[in-house]
């Protein structure tokens, strides 16, 4: 008999509003995410600064609030000043990180203009890994002062006459990590990270900075480093960063997505920390939760590693560029569902990253650009997954995986739009042998109607797009509303998203 899996929503239950934010991105200087991807003077539909505009139109359709700038393991040794004023005079520079040639030609300024183009926010990064509170500050000053003063002048200079304005800030990235260039004990970077925020917002109060978390839950330092750091310097950072990939390693296609429940883990243990400081400090301030870089990541690690050993220095080499399967659009799906019930915490996540690096976009030099599998739920989430998230009280049956034991068999999320006039189901079928019933219970919604219900489906798990072939995109589908219950079969591993309209 086919499984059931019913749903109350009450329109009373609210978990949060939603920050826009939720639904950011990222462009690291690292691989063709720049360089061949959003810039590519020579490309037949590059603009005035060399930014394709075919890429533009795949980004706008994402919609995407925010996209963190310029890294990501970059920003940890950036030389920004290497990247403003007349282009002739830009110094190429070697980028430690992805040991990678980094030639300067794509800087703060055509970033903003790029970003301004797709209609998107920067979320700016600081090199807290080989610079300090000084370099932090001439970067905000040159971005964000209007006053009459050596960087300000300097950025006028450059033909940008009005402060860029940039409201977010990261203090550095993942300086937990081994990997990363200046990599600093919790305690150096809780300090650092304390005075560099401390300064910053005397220079401008209206900004917002996002301290390093943990590089992952895995991090032998999680949650003491949480700690530490929010010791030395909660009174001045807004948000605590985490970041998680997700790869499916050797296990099956459901233990991939059951390994995304440790999002839940990684989120409580976060806000707790969070909230254990606050107490012990008697601050009346909340640090909010910023997971400004999440996507599966695994495909290409094996390859990277042997191109960046072997083939160094090289300009935008083909680097982290995953080909997304079907099951990897799911597991970013569940991923989603999981943001929107915490959105009560998480009030900024970034899908890392936007284009050719681990991304929902790929470019073929002088070619297409194209959406791949993990490109639909976002765009979704983004579209339809803006104003309250309300609670999903879900009764669903449990399974086991080879690894993970009581696995709900349905995830799901629902968001009320900001005109409470539109109501979204964002739901995910975790069995991928067996359909499900998913029986929706609505309360407090007279008068909405089922206006669509797409689909993202298929019988392979390890399908791909290509820039010849969509073959992962979304279906639509019928779904049935009677008396208040709304009944949709959800196919084996299928990320699903209907909308109900309140009639006029
Ligand atoms: O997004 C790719 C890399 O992953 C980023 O540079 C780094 O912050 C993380 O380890």
């Amino acid at each position: 008999m086919t499984k059931t899996s019913r749903l109350t929503i009450n329109k009373s239950d609210k978990i949060s509003d939603i920050d826009d934010r939720l639904y950011g991105s990222f462009i690291e200087h690292l691989g063709r995410a720049v360089y061949d991807g959003i810039y590519e003077p020579s490309h037949p539909s590059a603009d005035e600064n060399g930014m394709r505009e075919d890429v533009i139109d795949l980004v706008k359709e994402l919609n995407v609030p925010v996209v963190r700038y310029p890294g990501g393991n970059f920003v940890s040794n950036y030389f920004w000043e290497n990247g403003v004023g007349p282009k002739e005079n830009r110094k190429k520079r070697l980028d430690l990180a992805w040991r990678t040639l980094e030639p300067n030609e794509v800087g703060i300024s055509e970033f903003v203009k790029w970003a301004k183009k797709v209609g998107t926010s920067v979320m700016m990064a600081v090199n807290l890994g080989t610079r300090g509170t000084a370099d932090a500050l001439n970067l905000l000053e040159y971005c964000n002062l209007d006053t009459d003063s050596y960087y300000a002048n300097l950025r006028r200079e450059h033909g940008d006459k009005k402060p860029f304005g940039f409201r977010l800030w990261c203090m550095g990235n993942e300086m937990d990590g081994h990997w990363q260039v200046g990599h600093k004990t919790a305690y150096e970077y809780g300090r650092l990270a304390a005075e560099t925020a401390k300064a910053m917002k005397m220079m401008d109060d209206s900004i917002e900075c996002v301290a390093c978390g943990s590089a992952n839950i895995d991090q032998p330092t999680f949650a003491t480093w949480e700690k530490e750091v929010l010791e030395q310097a909660y009174e001045y950072v807004d948000y605590i960063s985490l970041h998680q990939y997700f790869n499916k390693k050797d296990g099956s296609t459901e233990d991939f997505f059951a390994s995304i429940d440790n999002l839940d883990t990684f989120i409580d243990t976060v806000s707790s920390i969070c909230d254990e400081v606050k107490a012990s400090k008697g601050s009346d301030k909340t640090v909010y939760l910023s997971f400004d870089e999440w996507n599966c990541w695994y495909h290409t690690l094996a390859e990277d590693d042997e191109r960046m050993k072997n083939d160094p220095w090289g300009l935008a080499p083909h680097l982290l560029e995953d080909d997304y399967t079907f099951e990897d659009a799911i597991v970013n799906g569940l991923a989603l569902i999981k943001f929107i019930n915490h959105s009560d915490r998480v009030k900024i996540a970034c899908l890392a990253q936007l284009v050719n690096v681990i991304a929902p976009i790929r470019t073929e030099k002088e070619g297409p650009a194209w959406k791949q599998t993990i490109y639909y739920p976002y765009e979704q989430a983004s579209k339809y997954g803006r104003g309250t998230a309300l609670k999903a009280q879900i009764t669903t049956g449990k399974h086991n995986t080879d690894i993970y034991e009581n696995v709900s068999d349905v995830e799901a999320a629902v968001v009320l739009s900001k005109d409470e006039e539109q109501l979204t189901v964002f739901a995910v079928n975790r069995l991928t042998d067996e359909d499900t019933v998913l029986e929706v219970e609505l309360n407090g919604f007279e008068g909405f109607k089922t206006v669509s219900w797409q689909a993202l489906e298929s019988d392979d798990m390890l399908v791909t797009n290509d820039a010849d072939n969509e073959r992962i995109k979304p279906v639509d589908k019928t779904v049935i509303l009677e008396n208040g219950v709304l009944k949709a079969t959800l196919k084996p591993a299928s990320w699903n998203v209907i909308v109900l309209r309140k009639e006029a």
